[in-house]
């Protein structure tokens, strides 16, 4: 393939990617939006394969690797479950990582790229090796320990060390001094140690900022690093000298910001408090993933028929899904019930709040997959003042996105997250299988509320007996 029609394909690869970006923006658009992202995708490979970077002794090892990464590829997608997708989003980020750092030493210690650059343009390109590493470093072990968090290998406590800022601005200034070292080393081996010693920070600080911060902060974190990976793939690009790589590295990166910013939003957060971490530290009960906090107080337990009284008796229902409607898969079964209500008259709609779940649009997802109506889907800010005026707010696995503390108590590790108002309507069911506490690891006042019921089961088998209670 000549360079010229390498290049256009190129281009038109990036284009199809914006579109993508684009169609994923809504659920009615999304399945457009991958289908682009797949033939952008696909167009890439090949122009960059057959392109003119690629000689034929090469053409065996490309083989040999797709043959492995597809290999694995095809496994993780056929043996993971849709409730481990959030942690294999994890770990993808932190093989962007390793590979931005793989290319980084390779190409710095590539005999033939010896004696390429000259003046300025070595400079450069060594600061782009540098950056690269850096950033690819920092990604790289971030995510192996948001892996670890996310599939509860490792607490979602914050573990803090002393002085932790501190240590955090001597990282930086080490890496800073380091880098200086390295643009002025005359041979590979004596770039070799700053290069080396600045990868160790790296890593460590990757592993630190994850560490410090709390359970209920980690949806910033997720959308963070996937930004990080996005901006590690445009450091190869640069690297590599690949245009679309880097283009695509900062449509990654960039849409990545944009999405942790509206996680901190979602999440009333300052980008820079949570990365700095240590929420759910001060006072209150720490944040703990799996349930560490203790019940307090009475609550009201309910059985599915009288559930399904007071869903026929209502005339507007707000369904709440959260985590707990993935893990027990019991998205259909919720679609089933609200169709039967809907045409028996009901108004149900149903309210999604900004991080429920394990990943950004997890219940969108789900949902759509269930083939719930696209209108009856509500975001949190747009239905959170109907409350009072609903008959029957039901939770179907949620726990700290419905949880008062947040508004009522300052020193609640989860403080100031805005939450699905559930108890202002004039019944609340939570449906989930005991008292133990979510992601936060916090108690959850709802739960004893007097207008609220406990319908404790799996929620997929509690909702078909729901069902077969209302259809009877
Ligand atoms: P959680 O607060 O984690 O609560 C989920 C609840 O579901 C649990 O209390 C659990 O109680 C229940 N549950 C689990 N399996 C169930 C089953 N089979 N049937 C019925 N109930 C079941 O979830 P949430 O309310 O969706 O809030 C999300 C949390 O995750 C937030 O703290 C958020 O910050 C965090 N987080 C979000 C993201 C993103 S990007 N969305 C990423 C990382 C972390 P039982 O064990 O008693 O059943």
């Amino acid at each position: 393939m000549s360079a010229t029609l390498a290049s256009i394909s190129y281009i038109g690869a990036a284009i199809l990617f914006i579109l993508s970006l684009g169609g994923l923006s809504h659920p009615e658009t999304s399945r457009r939006g991958n289908v682009y992202g797949i033939i952008g995708m696909a167009i890439a490979v090949l122009a960059t394969v057959f392109g003119p970077q690629v000689t034929a002794a090469g053409y065996a090892w490309i083989v040999g690797a797709m043959v492995v990464g597809g290999s694995i590829g095809l496994y993780a997608a056929r043996v993971v479950k849709m409730t481990q997708m959030p942690e294999l989003v994890a770990l993808m980020h932190s093989l962007v990582g390793l590979a931005a750092m793989l290319v980084g030493f390779a190409n710095y210690i590539d005999p033939a790229a010896a004696g390429v650059f000259q003046g300025t343009e070595k400079t450069i390109h060594e600061l782009e090796i540098y950056i690269g590493i850096l950033i690819g470093a920092v990604t790289f072990s971030g995510s192996v320990i948001a892996f670890g968090k996310l599939s509860g290998k490792i607490g979602g406590r914050p573990v803090l060390i002393p002085g932790r800022h501190w240590v955090n601005l001597a990282g930086l200034l080490v890496v800073i001094w380091f880098g200086g070292s390295f643009i002025q080393a005359h041979s590979v081996a004596e770039g070799m140690t700053p290069l080396a010693v600045m990868s160790v920070i790296a890593l460590l600080f990757g592993i630190h900022m994850v560490m410090a911060i709390g359970g209920a902060d980690m949806p910033v974190v997720v959308s963070m690093l996937n930004s990080y990976s996005g901006w590690a793939a445009a450091a190869t690009g640069f690297m590599l000298n690949n245009d679309l790589l880097i283009v695509t590295g900062a449509l990654v990166g960039s849409s990545g910001a944009i999405l942790s910013y509206i996680m901190c939003r979602a999440m009333n957060r300052r980008f820079i408090a949570v990365i700095a971490g240590g929420f759910g530290t001060e006072g209150g009960a720490p944040a703990a993933a799996g349930g560490g906090a203790q019940p307090a107080g009475e609550v009201v337990p309910i059985l599915a028929p009288e559930t399904a009284e007071l869903l026929r008796e209502a005339k507007s229902v707000i369904i709440v899904p959260g985590y707990g409607m993935a893990v027990a898969q019991a998205q259909h079964t919720v679609c089933e019930i609200a169709e039967h209500l809907r045409e028996k008259g009901v108004n149900v709609r149903f309210g999604i709040h900004p991080v429920a779940g394990r990943m950004p649009g997890h219940m969108n997802v789900l949902l759509a997959e269930a083939k719930v109506p696209y209108d009856i889907v509500f975001e949190m800010d747009e239905l959170n003042e109907d409350f009072p005026d609903t008959d029957v707010a039901m939770v179907i696995g949620a726990n700290d996105i419905v949880n008062p503390a947040a508004q009522d108590d300052p020193a609640s590790p989860i403080a100031g997250m805005p939450v699905l108002e559930v108890w202002k309507a004039k019944t609340s069911i939570v449906m989930k299988r005991s008292m133990a506490s979510g992601y936060a690891g916090v108690d959850n006042p709802l739960f004893y509320k007097e207008n609220n019921r406990m319908l404790f089961g799996d929620a997929k088998k509690m909702l078909e007996e729901v069902l077969v209670a209302l259809i009877a």
